[in-house]
Formats: structure tokens, C-alpha cells, sequence
């Protein structure tokens, strides 16, 4: 019975992650990502992550966490008036961002950022607000991506963070390896600190989890 209502569950799952997935805009850049192990936003997610770009009329955004640019790319297809600020820490995927950027003819749109989104603020940001903030780079820094960026949104702004779920990892109770157990802990204390408080916030059980916070001056009624 349990099995049955487990196998159920997976099947809703899949149905609706279809449903939310439409045809990829950038065949070679998800190409290029699944064939080197690039972790990158699952499609359904991108795709409620667009729909609440194009609901809220979000034009300027700042990305924690560019790899080679795929997220930023379909940020950036929702409307010819949006534009991306991307960090990124690691060279390579920096470079393949770029390349991509040009490559799409974005690169009047985008400002790909090198460097340690953790470590340093960067000037670009500094002297700027934005319409949406989007964490999506080390989980176990979500918190501190958080307080450290949050600032820079707009209020009536959206932050939106990727992997809450941390690909089922964050209900495991039986984690052994002691690292995987403290980024567990450390998500886990994030999502919590979110929910528990005077913010507006989704939990939405699509792609890998994807939490959408309102960064309102109104808060909601506990
Ligand atoms: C999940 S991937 C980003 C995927 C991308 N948003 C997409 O969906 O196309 C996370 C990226 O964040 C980068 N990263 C991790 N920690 C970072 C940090 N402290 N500062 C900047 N980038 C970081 C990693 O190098 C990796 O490329």
C-alpha cells in the first residue's frame, strides 16, 4: 500500500514537472551542461521561475551563481527589457558564461561577475537596486546570501532560491557522511528561518524545490 502511494506521488511529480517544462531555448547550452555535469536549474523550475518574472513585470536581477550562463540566458528571454548582474566563482564556468552571452547576442543585458559571491560586494552591486534577487550557488551559504544580498532588492521585490529540497537530501534521516549532514543542517535551518518568518513565502515542490520569498513591507498574518 505504502509502495503503491509512493509510486502515485512520483507519478504526480513527473506529470507536472512535464506540464511545466516547455521546449529549451538553448539546446547546446543544457547540451553542453548535462554532458559535463554542470548542475543547472531543472526545466520546470525555470519555467514558474519565468512566470513570476513575467507576473511581476521584473526587469533587473542579480544572480548568485552564473555556471555557463543557462539560467541567466532564459532570465534574460522573458522580456527584451531584463537585465542580469551574475556571480560566479569559478573561472572556467565564468568564461563559459561569457562565451555563451556572446553567443546569444546578450551581452548589452548581462554583466557576468568573477568572483566569490560569499567573500566580497561587489561595486556593481554596491550602487544598485534590483527587481528580483536569485540564489543559486553553494546551499550551505543560502543564509548568508541572503542577508548579504537581500539589502540590494527592491521592497515589493521577489528573491527567489533554487534546491531547497537538496534533491530529497533535506528530509534524509539517515545521512552518513558527516558534510553531507551539515549542509543538510544548514538548508534546513535557512528554509526554516524563512518559513517562521514575517515574510510572504512559497515552498513550491517543483524542479529540485524552488523557494519564492516577497521582500514586502507588509508582512502576513500569523
Ligand atoms: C547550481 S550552479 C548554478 C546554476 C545556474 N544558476 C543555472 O541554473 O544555469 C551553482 C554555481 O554557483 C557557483 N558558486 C558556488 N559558490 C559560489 C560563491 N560563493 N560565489 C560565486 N559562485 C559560487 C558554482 O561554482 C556553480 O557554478
Amino acid at each position: 500500500m505504502y509502495f503503491l502511494y509512493v509510486v502515485r506521488i512520483l507519478d504526480i511529480y513527473d506529470y507536472v514537472a512535464a506540464l511545466n517544462s516547455s521546449d529549451e531555448l538553448f539546446v547546446d547550452v543544457h547540451t553542453d551542461a548535462v554532458e559535463n555535469n554542470v548542475p543547472i536549474m531543472d526545466r520546470d523550475a525555470l519555467e514558474v521561475m519565468k512566470h513570476y518574472i513575467h507576473l511581476t513585470g521584473t526587469r533587473h536581477i542579480l544572480e548568485i551563481g552564473t555556471a555557463i550562463g543557462y539560467s541567466a540566458l532564459h532570465m534574460l528571454s522573458v522580456h527584451p527589457g531584463v537585465s542580469v548582474v551574475t556571480l560566479e566563482k569559478n573561472e572556467d564556468s565564468h568564461r563559459a558564461a561569457e562565451a555563451n552571452f556572446e553567443k546569444y547576442n546578450v551581452t548589452d543585458r548581462v554583466k557576468p561577475i568573477l568572483g566569490d559571491a560569499a567573500d566580497t560586494l561587489h561595486k556593481e552591486i554596491a550602487d544598485r537596486t534590483f527587481d528580483m534577487l536569485f540564489i543559486d550557488a553553494s546551499k550551505g551559504n543560502n543564509q548568508k546570501f541572503f542577508e548579504m544580498y537581500s539589502p540590494f532588492i527592491k521592497q515589493g521585490g521577489l528573491i527567489l532560491v533554487d534546491n531547497f529540497l537538496l534533491r530529497g537530501m533535506v528530509v534524509d534521516r539517515h545521512i552518513q557522511s558527516k558534510n553531507r549532514r551539515k549542509m543538510q543542517a544548514r538548508v534546513d535551518a535557512f528554509n526554516q528561518h524563512i518559513a517562521s518568518s514575517e515574510m510572504f513565502s512559497s515552498f513550491l515542490p517543483v524542479g529540485d524545490g524552488l523557494l519564492v520569498i516577497s521582500k514586502n513591507k507588509e508582512v502576513k498574518n500569523r
